[in-house]
């Protein structure tokens, strides 16, 4: 009696070493299944960034937003149905976040090549946030799993918001097991992209820890009412990754109040100021911080789904057992490419993106104005 049950211990305690051992991310997740996946997503991003230099930040921005609402998921991609709370209509998402077409596009591109739909969503946006940059590089961590709920209520609790001071954006990445250092490094994503009026009209008339010539330069195009949408770009060189946006805050032209507060008399004060004058290191800690967060809560193992259509929950009728990256969907109306068919016409990029670029026109604008 006693044997078997020691027996049964150790069996207990080898599944589940093997099971955390299973949902651990790893670099050569898709490596047997699919080895052209992360070349399609690379591919599709280039593409997707050489059409709209908007769209690398706005893409490393989905990957954020993601991440800081449940873990990274894919809940943001959800749209809203009878059952889903999508995470789009949100505060922080509305009128603003973009690249959903973007994320589609890679996802049909991406089951094409691998013949099934292997790659989940979150990975697609973790890969994708990567990609979009046109700075460090690192290996991206694997295996994450597509959530099948979304959250509008923990997207308006969880996202910070451009109005908090340090203290509270602290406590807010603090939530999601990131500390400081990761605060600072991971600000440094709005060395790329823009904001809206809206977001920072408060700080260019109210502020005082703003330089007065800059506050009058950016209320020329944000008035104290109306124009919410109007752009400022959130550095003086947003198509490119590179230490401005640490300088600019040393010169008290942060645009955001969040970004201002990392260089306000605090404790990150140091750290805003190695970053503004070492490129190399905000680069290195940058790279490590996106690690930590793309490790915030992934599903892993059984848990959760692989998508086929990344806006959409659970499709399945059947469910076969769980296997690393195989675990897919098998029936889903039909075979998984015809399913695809119904949702994606044959080209969708060329169709959607040229429908949904034309809005973003006053960004490029930006990039001549800034080149
Ligand atoms: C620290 C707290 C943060 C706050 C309060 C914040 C807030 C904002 C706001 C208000 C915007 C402008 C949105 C709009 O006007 O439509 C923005 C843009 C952006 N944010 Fe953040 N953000 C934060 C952290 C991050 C992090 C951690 C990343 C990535 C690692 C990031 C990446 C971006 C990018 C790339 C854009 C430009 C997007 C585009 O041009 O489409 N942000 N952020």
């Amino acid at each position: 009696m006693a044997s078997s049950s020691f027996l049964f211990l150790h069996v207990l305690v080898m599944l589940s070493l093997a099971r955390m051992a299973f949902s651990d991310l790893s670099n050569d997740f898709y490596d047997d299944v699919c080895p052209e996946a992360l070349p399609t997503i690379k591919q599709v991003v280039e593409d997707a960034v050489r059409q709209e230099r908007r769209m690398g930040a706005s893409l490393l921005r989905l990957h954020f937003h993601d991440c800081f609402v449940n873990g990274c998921d894919a809940s943001i991609l959800l749209d809203q149905t009878s059952t889903i709370d999508s995470e789009k209509t949100a505060r922080a998402n509305n009128n603003s976040a973009r690249g959903f077409e973007v994320i589609d596009k890679i996802k049909f591109e991406v089951d094409k090549v691998c013949g099934r739909p292997v790659i989940s969503c979150a990975d697609i946006l973790a890969v994708a946030a990567h990609d979009s940059l046109h700075g460090p590089t690192w290996e991206v961590p694997l295996g994450r799993r597509d959530s099948t709920t979304a959250s509008r209520t923990t997207a308006n609790n969880d996202i910070p918001t451009p109005f908090m001071d340090l203290p509270a954006l602290i406590d807010n990445f603090k939530k999601q097991g990131l500390d400081e250092e990761d605060l600072v490094a991971l600000s440094g994503g709005h060395t790329l992209g823009f904001a809206q009026c809206s977001t920072f009209r408060n700080r260019i008339y109210n502020d005082t820890n703003i330089d007065s010539t800059f506050a009058s330069q950016r209320q020329e195009n944000c008035p104290r009412s109306g124009s919410d949408s109007n752009l400022a770009s959130l550095d003086p060189t947003p198509a490119l990754f590179d230490s401005k946006y640490f300088s600019n805050l040393v010169s008290k032209k942060g645009l955001l109040h969040s970004d201002q507060a990392l260089f306000s008399g605090g404790e990150t004060d140091e750290l805003v100021k190695t970053y503004s004058t070492n490129l190399r290191i905000f680069s290195k800690d940058f790279a490590e911080s996106m690690i930590k967060m793309g490790n915030i809560k992934p599903l892993t193992g059984n848990q959760g789904q692989i998508r086929v259509d990344c806006r959409k929950g659970p499709q399945l009728t059947r469910r076969r057992r769980p296997q690393k990256a195989f675990d897919a969907p098998l029936h889903i109306g039909g075979s998984s490419s015809s399913a695809h068919a119904s949702t994606h016409p044959q080209d969708p990029l060329s169709a959607v993106l040229k429908a949904k670029i034309s809005p973003v026109k006053a960004a490029e604008d930006f990039y001549v104005d800034a080149a």
